[in-house]
């Protein structure tokens, strides 16, 4: 269904984002149809470049970015005739009157502004968008995360944009929630009657969420540096994920109601302080490895030889949401960088039957499992016990019911990135952070830093290609329990 017509600012328009993920995401959209013709993406930075230029770059990172198989040769010069392209002075002067003539051309246009640039510009590039006149009905701005380093730089934020721009017009990005596995979580959840009524402690026993990633910090080790895993993982997808889980269910899909409840999930998270982080925190750094067969450099050479670097590249957490559906359920949940492969999933495990009428040698009472996978393999699947065919007698084995989306649906699975951008448009926010919610987010994960930081040890380090330091194993045996074996 086409969306309506729209001039998209994307100010960073020569980033890695833009190239990597909005390009490629914007052009799917337009292949599919769902972009109206007269719609134009208006790339704006401080790079001098024309129009020609721009739409070069962007074929070069369409080319890269896109899977060979859905390059339409076509589509893709029809979509580069969509792009527009400005030299915008975010601190300055420079570039606002052209790019206010541009969309003064167009004045009943839809008007996303995308912010794709370091956040320390946010506030800069809103203040000059109201001084130029160019914020309406109409326009939105689009925040990428993170939104600060903390609660207070956060707040700074916060305020600046809500200075110029209603709250009803903020759309802040966490890419997670644009993920179809992360969406169906609402549709397992709310449109199934099995499980919501299995949903709580007294049939839970515990939950877990891996993100697990290969790559290490790449390119960005000036901002991964000044940030490390808990605030570029942790305090945005991870406990985005955990809301969706552990939420009651919302009056609706609207916005407020769906923030609503998640917003009750993040006040309800135990603050870990010095006294516990011992017992409920692992911090780890990856060292050289070996993943995938390849062999690769630690951290610290990574980011030019940095042995004083004290950022953690993996996180294992014990958490606890201290509400009357989930008291005595903890949710371990681990994230790292140059873990052995792409995995993320989620991992709800029942608790064991409280009795057996089976005999012992019929091999246990593996309690049932749902597991969620996110990426990649999209699907989930029930981990029941069934009895092993054969006239052995009875001998039980945990068998799987198990749904592959790719197999049951067939299609291309958008990324998340081309779901958000339309959503923008049609002004549905209900995948979009709110200001509490990243406020709240910020104050529990501002607690675990300044308890991290009264302690004299560095995360430990962790051979590149493994799950992490062995103390996060110890962190969940330690309750009889354990990782998710399949990884
Ligand atoms: C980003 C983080 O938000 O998410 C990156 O800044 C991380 O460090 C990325 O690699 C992971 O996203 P995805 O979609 O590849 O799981």
């Amino acid at each position: 269904i086409p969306v309506s017509s729209f001039d998209y600012v994307v100010f960073g328009a020569t980033g890695d984002l833009t190239q990597r993920k909005l390009l490629p995401a914007l052009y799917q959209r337009f292949r599919d149809g769902q972009i109206p013709e007269s719609s134009r993406i208006i790339g704006a930075s401080r790079t001098e470049l024309g129009t020609e230029d721009f739409r070069a770059r962007a074929r070069d990172a369409l080319l890269s970015f896109v899977p060979a198989g859905d390059i339409d040769e076509a589509k893709l010069r029809g979509f580069l005739d969509h792009l527009f392209y400005v030299a915008v002075d975010a601190l300055g002067e420079d570039g606002w009157g052209e790019l206010k003539r541009m969309l003064d051309e167009r004045p009943d246009r839809i008007r996303p502004f995308y912010l794709a640039t370091s956040p320390d510009l946010y506030g800069a590039i809103c203040r000059s968008l109201d001084r130029h006149g160019l914020i309406g009905e109409n326009t939105r701005v689009v925040l990428e995360k993170p939104i600060g380093k903390d609660l207070k730089s956060a707040r700074a934020i916060n305020d600046a944009v809500g200075a110029v721009f209603p709250e009803s017009q903020i759309f802040r990005i966490d890419h997670y929630l644009g993920k179809e596995t992360v969406q169906n979580l609402l549709a397992l959840r709310f449109a199934n009657t099995i499980f919501e009524r299995l949903w709580n402690a007294d049939v839970i026993d515990h939950v877990q969420i891996t993100v697990g990633e290969t790559v290490g910090v790449e390119g960005r080790a000036g901002y991964y540096d000044t940030s490390g895993a808990l605030r570029d993982m942790v305090q945005n997808h991870i406990l985005q994920l955990l809301c969706l889980t552990a939420m009651e269910s919302p009056i609706s899909l609207d916005a407020d109601s769906v923030r609503d409840e998640k917003l009750k999930v993040l006040r309800a998270l135990k603050p870990i302080t010095a006294a516990d982080v011992q017992t409920v925190t692992v911090r780890g750094q990856y060292a050289a490895g070996a993943v995938g067969g390849q062999p690769v450099t630690g951290y610290q050479t990574d980011l030019g030889d940095h042995p004083s670097s004290r950022t953690e590249t993996f996180v294992a957490l014990k958490l606890e949401v201290r509400t009357w559906r989930w008291a005595g359920v903890p949710f371990y949940v681990r994230t790292g960088k140059r873990l052995p492969k792409k995995h993320s999933e989620i991992v709800v495990q029942f608790r064991a039957s409280p009795f057996s009428i089976f005999p012992s040698e019929s091999f246990g009472r593996e309690p049932n499992r749902l597991v969620i996978r996110l990426q990649p393999e999209e699907g989930m699947k029930l981990e029941v016990m069934t009895k092993d065919p054969g006239p052995g007698g009875m001998r039980l084995r945990p068998t799987n019911l198990d749904i592959s989306f790719e197999e049951a649906f067939k299609q291309r699975y958008p990324d998340a990135y081309e779901r958000l951008l339309m959503d923008v448009v049609r002004g549905n926010a209900t995948l979009f952070m709110r200001r509490d919610e990243v406020e709240v987010a910020w104050a529990w994960a501002d607690t675990l830093l300044k308890a991290w930081a009264e302690r004299p040890e560095p995360p430990r380090p962790y051979a590149a290609g493994s799950w992490g330091p062995t103390a996060a194993i110890a962190l969940i045996e330690r309750d009889g329990r354990t990782w998710h074996e399949e990884l």
